[in-house]
C-alpha cells in the first residue's frame, strides 16, 4: 500500500474523529511531512479532510469519494479485467473514452469522474453534472461482428443493469422510460448515451462508449429550476462507499450481458420494468409530436404505440414524454 492508502486506511478507521498528525506519523512510522503530502493528495482526489490546528486531521463522516480502488473492491469476475480511471473533474466522461479510443485504447477502459463541466446528453442537450452528488463514467467497448440493430443494445442493457445495480445497493424500484430514462417514484434518477463510431472507408464498427450519468444524491443547492420537476436521487442519505459500490455493480451487471451479446438474457427484466407501457404519451418525431398509447415493448426493445387514428407503429429509436 502506497502512503496516501494507509493514511486513508486510518482515517477509514476513525471516520469523523481528529487524529493530530502526530499521532499518524507515529502510528504509520512516517515523517509528518509525509502525512501532510498524503493529505493534500486526498484532498486533491476530493476527499473531504478538515485540517484543524491543535486538533488534526478528520475525515468527514459522510463522504463518500469515488476512488479506483474502492471500485474495485466491489468488482466481480466479471469485470475484474475492466480499467477504471477515476477524475475529480473532466468536460465529460464520453468525450475523454472518444479521445482515448481514437488513440488505440483497447476495449475495457472506463472513465469515471466526480463531475462534468460539460456533460452531453442525448438530442444535444446539456447533462446537469454537479460535484459530490453524481457518477459520470463511461465505458469504451470494442465489440465485433454485430448488426446495426445489435449495437442499440448496448443503451437497453445498461438500462436493464443501472436498474438491478440500483435495486441491488437501495431500497428503491426502479423503472426504465423507454428507451433509456431510469426513473424511481416518478424522478429520473439516470440519464445513458451510448455513442459509436464506424471507420469512414470500411464502414466497420470501430467502438462504442456507454455513458451513465446517475444522480446519487440531491445536489447541494438542489437541482436546477429547468429539471427540479423531473429529477430526483438514489439515495436519501449519503454514506461512506455507496458511490463505488453503485459505479461497480453497474459494471458488474453490464459486463454479464455483455458476455452473451448478442443474445439479450435482460429482456424479460427490461420489459418488467418499462414504466410507460399501458400508457398515453406524446412520441416526438423530429419538430412533430404525436399523442399516442403504449401498447408494449417487443423482444428487440421496440416500443408499440397505437395513435390517435387508429395506426400502430413499433418506434426503434427516438423519445416519448409521459405526464407523471
Ligand atoms: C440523457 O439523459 O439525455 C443522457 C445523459 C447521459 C449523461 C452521461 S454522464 C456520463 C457520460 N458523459 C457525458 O457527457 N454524458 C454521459
Amino acid at each position: 500500500m502506497s502512503t496516501k492508502d494507509t493514511v486513508l486506511a486510518l482515517f477509514e478507521k476513525n471516520k469523523g474523529f481528529f487524529i493530530s498528525g502526530e499521532r499518524i506519523a507515529e502510528e504509520l512510522n512516517i515523517s509528518r511531512t509525509a502525512v501532510w503530502k498524503a493529505v493534500k493528495k486526498l484532498q486533491s482526489e476530493g476527499y473531504e479532510i478538515k485540517a484543524v490546528t491543535n486538533r488534526g486531521y478528520c475525515l468527514d463522516k459522510e463522504s463518500d469519494v469515488l476512488t479506483v480502488r474502492g471500485i474495485r473492491s466491489f468488482l466481480d469476475d466479471n469485470s475484474r479485467n475492466l480499467r477504471p480511471e477515476v477524475f475529480v473533474r473532466v468536460d465529460s466522461t464520453n468525450t475523454k473514452c472518444i479521445e482515448k479510443a481514437n488513440n488505440g485504447e483497447p476495449e475495457g477502459y472506463v472513465a469515471v469522474a466526480g463531475s462534468q463541466s460539460a456533460g452531453r446528453g442525448r438530442r444535444g442537450k446539456d447533462f446537469f453534472s454537479p460535484a459530490e452528488s453524481g457518477i459520470y463514467m463511461s465505458i469504451l467497448f470494442r465489440p465485433v461482428g454485430l448488426t446495426e440493430n445489435q449495437v442499440l443494445h448496448f443503451t437497453t442493457m445498461a438500462a436493464a443493469a443501472v436498474s438491478e445495480a440500483i435495486e441491488a445497493v437501495s431500497d428503491k424500484k426502479a423503472e426504465i422510460k423507454w428507451v433509456n430514462d431510469i426513473f424511481i417514484d416518478g424522478k429520473k434518477v439516470c440519464g445513458i448515451l451510448s455513442e459509436a463510431s464506424y471507420g469512414i472507408q470500411t464502414g466497420q464498427l470501430e467502438y462504442v462508449i456507454v455513458g451513465i450519468g446517475i444522480n446519487a444524491y440531491e445536489p447541494a443547492g438542489g437541482f436546477p429550476a429547468s429539471i427540479a420537476d423531473i429529477a430526483g436521487c438514489v439515495f436519501d442519505e449519503p454514506s461512506t462507499g455507496l458511490k463505488n459500490r453503485l459505479t461497480a455493480e453497474i459494471l458488474n451487471r453490464f459486463m454479464e450481458y455483455y458476455k452473451h451479446l448478442p443474445d439479450t438474457p435482460y429482456s424479460e427484466e427490461y420489459i418488467r420494468r418499462s414504466m410507460v407501457t399501458g400508457k398515453d404519451v406524446t412520441v416526438h418525431k423530429g419538430k412533430e409530436m404525436l399523442k399516442a398509447h403504449v401498447l408494449g415493448i417487443d423482444e428487440e426493445f421496440g416500443l408499440k404505440v397505437r395513435y390517435d387514428d387508429g395506426s400502430v407503429e413499433i418506434l426503434r429509436s427516438g423519445e416519448v414524454s409521459i405526464r407523471i
